[in-house]
């Protein structure tokens, strides 16, 4: 039995003991809305279209100035890519773990395992920016009410270190201390992700209706963003149009990828979902679809209302606004922001355990983790875990250097899958495919060049993290995973995979 030995897809469905199919195409599109439109829009957009330069001018990032609608466009592009290989594999595939299980049936276990390993990057790592991009525009809305907390319940310590404002580095000296130890603790982060996976803890169905009426509030607020804007926009701004050149355009959309990070998300439902060979592809690229769209139409009004270096803030859109003098509208946009980034929170709470759930199952991780709970057929344990670290993490970290770990994390997972259809259609030609991917030669290398070509992008503090991480990852591979596959012992299946209903 080697590394690279392959999952038999057959094998890959456990029958429908498992969990319970609920979810229509309807559900999943709203998923996928729910799970992309956040953070990425709200606040790295700002980041992207102004770059980033420190206090002592240095330029760490160039941005693409009014030019991020083209960032927009080549993003979709990318991503309508990767998707079109994720919608083949999760309508073949379709179980719980994404694009892990597709490598495992596709390129073998030890791509599999990196596969899923970077997988945690996207969700586990994104959701800890995504709750710290919260917490900033909600302290900010309460202050709106004139309730306000104290600097350094706002504030993780590394967010504090990594600062270069003045005001926020100086709650290093006047933050209580333990032992000499600043306490800096972002209470709101922290509390947004316990919230959410307490309601993750009572069931599906539950989570994709409160996913559904947030969807409705951030298309509304967009949309409101979208006329309200429209209506000053000052051409003038949009000259320079591409004040960095191509080179901005990229480094732009290196950022701002993380705002369409999620529409693999819902393959992670596979099954869960009723007919997933016709609605896990429509599901995923309809949701791309309509994102990428509103994105573009978002982009292109930002960058109008504002010279786009006024758009360099946590909370661009809001603050857009703001200096148009349009401060109710700005007030809707950041409680709409708030929202929004709840839905993002909800859909990757819900899709790690899942991935968890799919690599212990395959013995992968340790068995207790592929445990589902006996009424709601949720796996409760992972989603406990998940729930624990992002919150720990949420308390703690900062939200720049999450951005980028979880971009070429995600990056890198998509190119393995875009490999991974091109393997399959060459190794098992017949084997039944629900949805094909046109021209797969050409989408499957562009999609994997195109993945790399914006991982390019990143700075090389981000290349090293994800050095790192995945060196920790195939450490714990050798330790425990290697020795633990079920493929590996088909003895251990009996004990990993019992019915799970029973
Ligand atoms: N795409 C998601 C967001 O922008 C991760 O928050």
């Amino acid at each position: 039995m080697g590394l690279f030995d392959r999952k038999p897809i057959a094998a890959a469905d456990d029958g429908g003991h498992g969990m319970q199919r609920t979810l229509g195409a309807g559900d999943l599109i709203m998923l996928a809305i729910g799970a992309v439109i956040g953070a990425g829009i709200f606040s790295s957009l700002g980041t992207a279209a102004a770059g980033e330069v420190l206090a002592d001018g240095t330029i760490v990032r160039y941005g693409a100035g009014p030019a991020l609608v083209l960032s927009f466009i080549l993003l979709g592009a990318v991503c309508g890519l990767a998707a079109l290989c994720y919608a083949e594999l999760a309508s073949m595939i379709p179980q719980a773990g994404s694009a892990y299980a597709y490598s495992y049936a596709t390129l073998g276990e030890i791509v599999a395992w990196i596969v899923g390993w970077a997988l945690i990057l996207e969700y586990a790592v994104g959701n800890i920016a995504v709750a710290i991009g919260w917490s900033g525009y909600f302290v900010s809305l309460l202050s709106g009410f004139g309730i306000s907390f104290p600097g350094w319940m706002t504030h993780g310590y590394w967010a504090v270190k990594a600062s270069s404002d003045p005001a926020i580095m100086s709650l290093m000296q006047s933050a209580p201390k333990i032992a000499g130890i600043p306490i800096l603790l972002n209470v709101p982060a922290f509390g947004i992700v316990v919230a959410i996976t307490m309601l993750l803890l009572r069931g599906v169905k539950e989570s994709t209706r409160a996913n559904n009426i947030m969807v409705i509030v951030k298309l509304v607020v967009l949309t409101l963003f979208v006329v309200v804007g429209a209506q000053h926009i000052n051409t003038a701004n949009y000259t320079p149009f591409a004040p960095n050149g191509f080179r901005g355009i990229h480094q732009g959309a290196a950022i701002v990828f993380f705002a369409y990070i999620g529409f693999d998300a819902i393959s992670t439902a596979g099954e869960e979902t009723k007919n997933p060979q016709r609605n896990l592809p429509i599901g995923i690229l309809g949701g791309l679809a309509i994102c990428t769209l509103i994105y573009v139409i978002v982009g292109f009004v930002a960058t109008g209302l504002v010279p786009y270096e006024q758009l360099r803030s946590s909370d661009p859109l809001a603050r857009a606004l703001e200096l148009a003098g349009l401060s109710t509208a700005s007030w809707i946009v950041a409680a709409g922001a708030v929202v929004s980034m709840s839905a993002v929170l909800l859909v990757f709470q819900y899709g790690q355990p899942r991935i968890f759930y799919a690599m212990a199952r395959d013995g992968l991780l340790p068995r207790f983790a592929a445990k589902l709970h006996p009424k709601t057929r949720t796996p409760h344990i992972t989603t406990i875990i998940t729930g624990v670290a992002v919150a720990t993490g949420s308390l703690l970290m900062n939200d720049a250097s999450t951005y980028d770990l979880t971009n070429i994390g995600t990056l890198a997972a998509f190119a393995v899958v875009c490999i991974g259809v091109l393997v399959l259609r060459v190794r098992e030609p017949e084997r039944p495919r629900p949805f094909r991917v046109p021209f797969i030669w050409f989408v499957s290398i562009a999609g994997a060049a195109s993945c790399i070509f914006v991982m390019k992008g990143l700075p090389t503090s981000a290349w090293i993290a994800f050095a790192v991480w995945m060196s920790i990852g195939l450490t714990c591979y050798f330790l425990y995973g290697y020795k633990n596959s079920v493929l590996r012992n088909p003895g251990a299946a009996r004990e990993v995979l019992p019915p799970l209903d029973h």
